[in-house]
Order: C-alpha cells, then sequence, then structure tokens
C-alpha cells in the first residue's frame, strides 16, 4: 500500500483498486497536553483514541448514508482503525467549514466585544483555509471565489449541506441530551465533480457539551455508543 500522506491524527494510503485508506492514530489535537478540536498540533497521544474516533465517524457517516447525504465512507475496519473511502479532490489547499450553535471557541475570541460567551447562534457558518501556518484563517464568500476557491454556487451547496449534516449531528447527541457547540467538517469533489463530505466526524472535530461540562473526545464516543 502506497503512503500518500502523514496526518496530525490520520495517515493516508492509496488502495490497488483506487480508493483511499484512512488510518485512525491515537494522536489527538491539542497544546500542553490539552485537547483542543481547533488546534493544529498533536497536543497529546491517548490509547485508544483512533478507534473511538473511527467508530463515532462510522455511526456518524451511515446515518448520513441512510439520509442520502453524499460521502466518501465505503466501509469502516474498527479493529484495524481504518476506513475506506471515495478519493476526493478538495478545493483550494484544503477548507473547513464549521458550524456554530453557540459563541464559543475561535468565534469568540474574534467576535467578543460583539457577542456574549456561549450566545445561541442559528447553526452559523463559516469556512477557514487549511493553513497551518497562518493558523487557519477565516474567509468569506467573496474571497473564496475571488481567489478561485470556490464558485458561488458551489459555496451555498457548501454552506446548505454543513447545515444538513451539523443537524444530524445535532439531533443524534441530543438523543443521549448532549448539546453540540460547533462542528468542524471538509468537502471534496469526487471524480464527478460531485461535492462529498470527506474525513472524519468524530469528538476531535466538535464540542459537545452535557449539563454545561464539556465532553472529552474518548467520553463522546462512549456515551454515544454504548
Ligand atoms: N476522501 C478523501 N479524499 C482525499 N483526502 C481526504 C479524504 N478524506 C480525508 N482526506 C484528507 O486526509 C487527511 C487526513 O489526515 P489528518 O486528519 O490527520 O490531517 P491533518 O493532520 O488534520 O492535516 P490537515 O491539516 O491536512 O487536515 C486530511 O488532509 C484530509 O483532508
Ligand atoms: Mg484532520
Amino acid at each position: 500500500m502506497k503512503q500518500l500522506y502523514t496526518g496530525k491524527t490520520k495517515d493516508v494510503y492509496e488502495l490497488e483498486e483506487g480508493n483511499l485508506l484512512l488510518k485512525f492514530k491515537d494522536d489527538v489535537t491539542g497544546e500542553n497536553g490539552v485537547f483542543d478540536p481547533g488546534a493544529n498540533t498533536v497536543g497529546l497521544s491517548i490509547e485508544g483514541a483512533g478507534r473511538a474516533g473511527l467508530k463515532l465517524t462510522q455511526f456518524f457517516f451511515e446515518i448520513l448514508k441512510e439520509k442520502g447525504i453524499p460521502t466518501h465512507y465505503i466501509a469502516a475496519d474498527i479493529e484495524e482503525a481504518t476506513m475506506t473511502v471515495v478519493p476526493a479532490s478538495v478545493f483550494g489547499q484544503g477548507l473547513e467549514v464549521i458550524c456554530r450553535y453557540r459563541a464559543v471557541g475561535s468565534f469568540f475570541r474574534r467576535y467578543g466585544k460583539y457577542a456574549e460567551d456561549g450566545q445561541t447562534l442559528d447553526a452559523f457558518v463559516e469556512v477557514t483555509l487549511k493553513d497551518d501556518e497562518r493558523q487557519d484563517p477565516p474567509i468569506s464568500k467573496d474571497a473564496l471565489h475571488m481567489l478561485g476557491i470556490l464558485t458561488n454556487d458551489e459555496y451555498e451547496t457548501l454552506k446548505t449541506l454543513t447545515q444538513q449534516i451539523s443537524q444530524v449531528v445535532k439531533d443524534e447527541l441530543a438523543k443521549k441530551d448532549i448539546e453540540l457547540y460547533d462542528i468542524k467538517l471538509e468537502f471534496g469533489r469526487d471524480a464527478n465533480n460531485q461535492i462529498l463530505l470527506i474525513d472524519e466526524i468524530s469528538g476531535g472535530n466538535m464540542r459537545a457539551y452535557k449539563n454545561g461540562e464539556y465532553i472529552e473526545p474518548l467520553e463522546l464516543e462512549k456515551m454515544m455508543l454504548q
């Protein structure tokens, strides 16, 4: 198997039939040993984190499949901590699309002059560039269009899909009395230029709270799947 990419939390391999294999590692993002889904560095390694992230990813991608939402998901092997996916090309050098239900994290750091800490937001969508060197800057629809990263139509598609997918995740969490504060998604285009949800949906890319208390990724996996 040819390794195409070594990521912070996953490694990417090319399979013979042309699909990709994502290997979920036990590394999680954070700083100084503290987990932070928004961080751009590997902060710590937690035994079992890879498998837990994959289990939750499989759970959500199966639900999205039932709902007819296009994703890259083909199959998951929990023992091996691997997921087989459709290869996609990303927009520009990669985007993250964030959906926010509460003013926390970088949103509150940026807009704290106007927003209250933790105030509710109505599935607010924003896009950031995957650019570790520049700390993943937020980018507007106009800038995405001007820089040739997304057409305006594609932007609207991404926004709609992001709100649909985030609502699915929010509803699933709510069944366990867990509140979704925000979530970060990635998208790409398949060989037919169809826009797909790619990457993962796990505790590592969302903030989830129960009774006002933050739930760590591994804990979230347990609460959701056990
Ligand atoms: N279906 C797919 N097709 C192509 N690339 C994909 C697909 N699904 C996920 N990826 C990419 O595989 C990589 C997974 O590795 P990982 O999540 O560890 O990356 P990362 O360290 O977060 O780095 P990055 O900052 O690039 O996300 C990401 O770059 C992600 O964009
Ligand atoms: Mg990633």
